[in-house]
């Protein structure tokens, strides 16, 4: 079966932009493939070297991705930090890393820029604890966003490069992987550009936000005063409308909105009305489930048991293995 793998960033909650663009592929790829979903907290330290509460940040994301659906027992869900041969096989990445092409790195290059009092190690050798995650399980695939495509490219040079130093062909040449047709891109309620969390207040809508929260931000979307001719093409913030409601509702209901569009007769508030509605069908049963399972520490250490002793099993091997080829032996 083929190896997937995919790194969460422990930053924020859930919003329907992560659910739509990469959440809802992973639940339908752990039917289909042998999965690996890991919550990234040693990346987390090359920016927030003090972190504030980091237990607490990594337990509300495992929480949230368990209620939006993906399960222990069907893929490998576990911490990063949890496994400490991501950390040791990554010393022996570092290596083989050479300065000149990690400086060339443009997230290297923007994170450096934007935080220019703590250009650390961790920053520069950020492709190499990736390609650690990703090659300690020989993943052959990796779902990233097109800002993570040069970091994969770095991981297949690293692999490469491994196999060609040790003489073994050893570790796969992982793929990037992105959902084609399913992937959708969820606008945000600002009028411009897609959803996230960092786009302001009250662009994104998460999926812990109650439904009063719910219906205040859809109803504050940004609007115009509509069309004043019959098959206007809609300007960006409506259209962006439109998009969510294909994405939360039915097709009539589509259909009927379109019509009042083409025809002059829509009212926004009304539209408003429905989709924020179809956001709480959509959201509620989620929201209940992370409420539940963010009191439920028996449940949540569990999940986090079962990731750990699934994916250190993987990994043990990998470093007996690698240990093996580049020459270490026990004595
Ligand atoms: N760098 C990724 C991001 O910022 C997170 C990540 C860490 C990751 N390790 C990974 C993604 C391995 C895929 C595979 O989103």
């Amino acid at each position: 079966m083929e190896i997937v793998l995919s790194g969460i960033r422990p930053t924020g909650n859930l919003h329907l932009g992560n659910y739509f663009g990469a959440v809802k592929n992973f639940v339908k790829m752990q039917e289909e493939a042998n999965c690996f979903f890991f919550i990234a907290d040693y990346h987390s330290l090359t920016t927030h070297p003090k972190p504030g509460d980091l237990h607490g940040k990594v337990r509300q994301v495992l929480a949230e991705y368990l209620a939006a659906g993906l399960d222990p027992e069907k893929s490998t869900l576990y911490i990063q930090s949890d496994l400490p041969e991501t950390a040791e096989l990554y010393l022996f990445l570092n290596m083989n890393a050479y300065l000149g092409e990690l400086e060339r790195v443009t997230t290297f290059k923007e994170k450096a820029r934007k935080q220019p009092d703590n250009v650390n190690a961790g920053l520069l050798t950020y492709p190499s604890l990736m390609a650690a995650d990703i090659i300690i399980h020989k993943a052959q695939k990796v779902p990233v966003g097109k800002d993570q495509e040069q970091n994969l490219e770095m991981t297949r040079t690293f692999a490469r490069r491994f196999n060609r130093m040790y003489q073994e062909d050893y570790f796969p040449i992982p793929q990037a992987f992105n959902f084609g047709e399913e992937l959708v891109k969820v606008p945000g309620l600002d009028g411009s550009g897609k959803m996230g969390k960092s786009e302001g207040e009250g662009n994104a809508i998460f999926l812990c936000d109650d439904p009063k929260t719910i219906r205040k931000k859809v109803m504050r979307a940004v609007t115009d005063s509509g069309p004043t001719e019959p098959f206007q093409p809609k300007p960006e913030p409506i259209d962006n409308l439109f998009t969510l409601l294909k994405v939360m509702s039915t097709p009539d209901a589509l259909a009927h909105f379109e019509e009042q569009y083409n025809s002059c007769n829509i009212r926004y508030g009304d539209l408003k009305k429905h989709l924020a509605e179809e956001i709480i069908l959509f959201t509620e049963p989620i929201r209940n489930r992370i409420l539940e399972l963010s009191q439920d520490d028996a449940a949540i250490s569990k999940a986090a048991r079962m990731g750990a002793e699934k994916a250190r099993e993987s990994a043990r091997k990998t470093l007996r293995e690698v240990r093996e080829i580049i020459g270490f032996k026990s004595f």
